[in-house]
């Protein structure tokens, strides 16, 4: 039942909500594609709970919109076209929830199939050996360490970005997760670029890189990603996206153990160049293989 006072009607905050939904669609479903009142139910949860507020009786409350109420802040920012991950702080990756700040991607669905496959071949090929693995770009640290949560073999990671407040990050992440990661594996967080200057080889490299041509793709960039995300994360320079890419896998050539795989996230656009690329450059088996909508997504090398 809603509450009349002096300053009129105080509604619960799930008749709130529901009317917010409903009046800000339009807007919201321009900024969030696909935003149910379901999913905003459970971010307003999660933005409570980590702003002090633990209650299942939450949207049974009454709500006072106010500037101090961390609530008010969260739609306010809605409204401004922020996303979700960034209001609450946080994104669930495979299966953990991970700190992300504007400074890192917000991490995407489709970098889990990049892990899941990655997984398997540690099923595959490591079971009961030492594993060396580096994950280059690391951002918030989403794959090295869903990995980390993984018991099959022991794991040598190493985890590279260009960004120190990517690195101080996913240091966080990993802190905030290390009772879930094996204390059999081993991580260390170093500034990078690619793989320059990083000592010793690898069995499996991993890495999800910025792989978006700041001109030639920017028409298929969502407005939310380029006004919120990180740059650095996101684009190269078109005159010099063939050139980093070539740099990039003739060290990965150089880096890869024998027996070992790459895998790499790439736009679907440009994958089929670059796989042509790491052929040209001595890789023996070069995959391209698609995401869950179809779209050529990741490539994956082998050197023999
Ligand atoms: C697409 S984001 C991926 C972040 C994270 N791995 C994920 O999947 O969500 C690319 C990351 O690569 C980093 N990066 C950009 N250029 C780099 C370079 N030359 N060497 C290493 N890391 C780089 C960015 O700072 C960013 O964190």
């Amino acid at each position: 039942m809603p509450v009349t006072t002096k300053k009129g009607t105080i509604k619960k905050l799930e008749d709130y909500l529901q009317s917010f939904f409903n009046e800000e669609k339009i807007s919201l479903l321009s900024n969030y594609p696909g935003l149910t009142l379901h999913r905003l139910r459970n971010d307003i949860k999660l933005h409570a709970f980590l702003s002090g507020v633990d209650s299942e009786e939450l949207f049974e409350f009454p709500y006072i919109p106010h500037r101090s109420n961390p609530i008010t802040l969260f739609f306010e920012k809605l409204k401004e076209g922020v996303p979700l991950e960034y209001i609450t702080g946080y994104a669930y990756f495979y299966r953990s929830l991970f700190k992300v700040t504007p400074d890192v991607l917000i991490p995407r669905s489709e970098t889990e199939i990049l892990v899941e496959l990655a997984s398997l071949e540690i099923q595959k090929n490591y079971r009961n050996k030492t594993c060396r693995l580096i994950d280059v770009g690391t951002g918030s640290g989403i794959i090295a360490l869903t990995l980390m949560m993984e018991d099959f073999a022991t794991l040598d990671v190493v985890a590279t970005d260009i960004s120190d407040k990517a690195l101080t990050l996913a240091k966080e992440n990993f802190f905030n997760l290390r009772y879930t990661v094996s204390a059999k594996h081993n991580i260390s967080f170093l500034k990078r670029d690619r793989l320059e200057e990083v000592e010793g080889n690898f069995d499996i490299i991993l890495s999800n890189p910025p792989y978006i041509k700041c001109l030639g793709d920017l028409a298929s960039v969502h407005h939310q990603v380029l006004s919120y995300e990180p740059a650095m994360a996101l684009f190269l320079d078109d005159d010099l996206y063939d050139l980093w890419f070539e740099d990039f896998f003739r060290s990965i050539h150089e880096k890869l153990t024998p027996e070992g795989i790459s895998l790499i996230e790439g736009h679907e656009s440009h994958l089929e160049d670059l796989a042509d690329m790491a052929i040209k450059l001595g890789f023996a088996k070069v995959d391209i293989i698609k995401d869950y909508t179809g779209r050529n997504r990741f490539l994956r090398f082998k050197k023999q």
